[in-house]
């Protein structure tokens, strides 16, 4: 299928930090495979926390995570050949002299409140501050259901999707829209070092349907969308709603009301 103008979405960023795995689906004795950026990847746990590696056996190509674990190394099921967490072949059956050449690509790997970040560029780039600050997976304060859902369609269109709040009053009517204001609310925008923050406030409107099962309100509410859209596509989205602020108005606009009258 021709993809038309969005054929050039193969081109990726790749100095970036790229979640592959949430750590739970990471097995305590296998071996993990995940694509990223078309590129096949093997991860797996190591005696000091994660490994990955290219999942291409430098022999014959063949998918190391076909293979076994044992410890810190990853034996290929094809020839035999094993790798250690650094991509080194550190045992070829039937060869007393290992060839320099036989590795395979190591990737800089970061456990951060439960996702595995993984670098795609050059490894020498790799900084932990370019890490999205995720804390929300990880803390007491907060609810968190992890998840993974794959898109048949060119990333860019899913990062569209995401920027736009406007989507929320038409498809999502019934669930977290429930008006047609979030779409006319116009949004601010603030660049950010490495990124976006989108930004809607959305004051005195219906509950949406999907927060009405969740909580009673009474009356109407304020709310608030702030989006942080985080290169290579990491986004960190607090949305918010508070009855508290429209009452808070309301009473403020009558007193305002009454000083007019009385003046
Ligand atoms: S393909 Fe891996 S050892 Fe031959």
């Amino acid at each position: 299928m021709s993809r038309g103008i969005w054929s050039n979405c193969e081109t990726f960023l790749r100095n970036c930090w790229y979640v592959i795995a949430w750590d739970h689906e990471i097995p305590a004795d296998g071996l993990f495979a995940r694509t990223v950026l078309n590129e096949p990847i093997l991860v797996f746990r190591t005696a000091t926390g994660f490994a990955a590696l290219e999942d291409r056996c430098c022999h014959r190509h063949a998918p190391l995570s076909k293979g076994r674990k044992g410890g810190d190394h990853v034996r290929c099921g094809y020839h035999g050949l094993k790798f250690d967490a650094g991509g080194r072949c550190v045992d070829a059956p039937g060869l007393d002299r290992i060839p320099p050449q036989a590795k395979v690509k190591s990737y800089p790997l970061v456990a951060r409140n439960k996702w595995l970040f993984v670098w795609m560029g050059d490894p020498a780039q790799a900084e932990e501050r370019l890490l999205p600050d995720n804390f929300s997976n990880d803390h007491p304060e907060w609810r968190n259901k992890p998840g993974y859902m794959r898109y048949d369609t060119p990333y860019l269109l899913i990062c569209d999707n995401l920027l736009d709040f406007s989507r929320l009053s038409y498809v999502h009517e019934k669930t977290l829209g429930g008006s047609t204001a979030i779409a006319q609310a116009r949004p601010e925008f603030e660049m950010l070092e490495r990124g976006v923050r989108v930004s809607r406030r959305v004051p005195d409107v219906p509950p949406p349907p999907y927060y009405q099962k969740i909580r009673k309100f009474d009356g109407k509410v304020d709310r608030w969308f702030i989006y942080d859209f985080l290169f290579p596509g990491a986004p960190m989205l607090p949305l918010g709603i508070d009855a508290a602020l429209v009452r808070y108005r309301r009473l403020l606009d009558e007193a305002i009301e009454r000083e007019r009258v009385r003046n």
